[in-house]
């Protein structure tokens, strides 16, 4: 695809994650040389292991039963995360990092290896701050992914939990938007960029795609930031209760 357009590799930033069923070290590198071909790439620019949670290697569709799952003392992250550094030696990632980690599992990381992850993408939105983990992952030079920063609300009605807040009718988001002639959306993104995470909003309509880029040009004022600070209620939309069966040891995945 590459060859043809003129469009070239290196202008374009590809990342992908890999999936919870191939944390084994024998089963990282065939599972990321899969994404490859599938994506007809040579390399990646950003290579992140999904979830701190593992499955019985190879499991197909979603897990059902304690044993879908190996716990991470069977599969402990540092295996899965060495493997994860021998596939950017080898060239097939330009960058290595981590989705879903809390500043414990961070640390519990960094005292095994040498090469700390370089990103981490979390849930991060007005109504779930994280300002302890922000500041922990500055401090150790891991930079942050925002994910669910619209309060994701395409996921299936399953996966919501009753009466979820809706951050794109917020009232207080919505009058920052109107006093910038600018969307709830658009407001959403920039603090995020503000706040000096990256940010990944999801659209599959084109004008709202091309809104959400042009959030870029709005400036939030030290008042737009107090009033969105208020909002903070640690509230998660994604909660990760989809990986607890009943006698896994995945009740706490966030560590908190
Ligand atoms: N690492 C992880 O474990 C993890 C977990 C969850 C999500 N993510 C990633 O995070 C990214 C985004 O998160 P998400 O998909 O959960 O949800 P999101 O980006 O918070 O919200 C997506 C929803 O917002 C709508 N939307 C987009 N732009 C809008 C705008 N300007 N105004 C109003 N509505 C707008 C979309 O509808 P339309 O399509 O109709 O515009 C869609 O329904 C995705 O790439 C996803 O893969 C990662």
């Amino acid at each position: 695809m590459f060859n043809e357009g003129e469009i070239k590799r290196e202008n374009v930033w590809v990342t992908s994650k890999l999936w919870n069923n191939a944390h084994k070290k024998e089963d990282v590198i065939p599972a990321l040389k899969n994404t490859l071909n599938d994506l007809k790439l040579d390399y990646l620019d950003l290579y992140l292991m999904h979830w701190p949670v593992a499955f019985r290697p190879g499991l197909e569709g979603f897990p059902e039963k304690d044993e879908d799952f190996l716990s991470l003392d069977e599969v402990p992250i540092i295996e899965t995360w060495n493997a994860m550094i021998e596939a950017k030696k080898q060239g097939l990632v330009k960058h290595i990092g981590v989705s879903n980690f809390s500043s414990k599992k961070l640390a519990d990381l960094l005292e095994k290896t040498n090469d700390a992850p370089e990103m981490n993408q979390v849930e991060l939105h007005p109504y779930l701050q994280q300002k302890d983990l922000i500041d922990y992952c500055k401090k150790n030079n891991i930079h942050l992914t925002a994910y669910s920063p619209l309060g994701s609300g395409d996921r299936s009605d399953e996966m919501k939990a009753e009466n979820e807040p809706s951050l794109l009718e917020n009232e207080t988001i919505k009058a920052i938007a109107e006093k910038h002639e600018a969307s709830a959306g658009q407001i959403l993104i920039k603090w995020a960029e503000q706040r000096g995470t990256a940010v990944i909003p999801k659209s599959t309509n084109e004008g709202r795609i091309e809104e959400n880029i042009k959030s870029a040009a709005i400036k939030l004022n030290e008042n737009d930031l107090n009033e969105i600070k208020k909002l903070d209620k640690h509230f998660r939309y994604v909660t990760g209760e989809f990986f607890v069966t009943e006698g896994n040891s995945y009740s706490n995945i966030y560590d908190e």
